[in-house]
């Protein structure tokens, strides 16, 4: 019985494409159009720029939001608002913030079209480049 969920699993993995890695990162809309006027404003009313920088250019901790990955972004505020304990500061700020408040503040960071990057990021890491055996890259 076991041995037979295990094959149907495999079997609608490899049916559907389930992409595996939605399930351990965060994955954004790469459909979805932001209104990036309202995306700053969001920024600004949420006085993310007085810690962080206009930009998010402002290196905290030695990292600066415009250096993250957008994932990271993600799974930092929303940890940041489950474990509120770990930063003051940023439990604070990011409390109230919805889901899509937060891929709002992203796009504003990492530019509009930061989801259709990820994925093509993505679908280029699928497939590596050939190595010859002497370790040279054929393009
Ligand atoms: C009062 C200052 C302050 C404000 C306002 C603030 N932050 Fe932060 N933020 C910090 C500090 C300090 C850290 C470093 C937290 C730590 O490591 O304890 C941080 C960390 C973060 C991180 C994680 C960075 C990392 O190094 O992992 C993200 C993402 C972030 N802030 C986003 C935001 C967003 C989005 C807003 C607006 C909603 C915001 N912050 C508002 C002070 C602030």
């Amino acid at each position: 019985m076991i041995r037979f969920v295990f094959l149907v699993s495999i079997f609608i993995v490899g049916l559907f494409g389930i992409n595996l890695k939605s399930f351990f990162t965060y994955t954004f809309d790469s459909g979805k159009t932001y209104d990036m006027q309202k995306a700053k404003d969001l920024y600004f009313q949420k006085k993310c720029q007085t810690c962080h920088g206009d930009t998010g250019e402002r290196k905290i901790s030695g990292k600066a939001l415009k250096d993250m990955k957008p994932e990271d972004i993600k799974s930092s505020l929303i940890n940041f608002t489950l474990e509120g304990g770990n930063s003051v500061n940023m439990a604070v700020h990011s409390r109230n913030l919805s889901h899509a408040e937060i891929d709002e503040i992203i796009a504003y960071i990492k530019g509009e079209d930061f989801a259709v990057e990820l994925q093509v990021k993505d679908l280029l890491e699928e497939e590596p480049p050939q190595k010859t055996k002497h370790g040279i890259f054929i393009k």
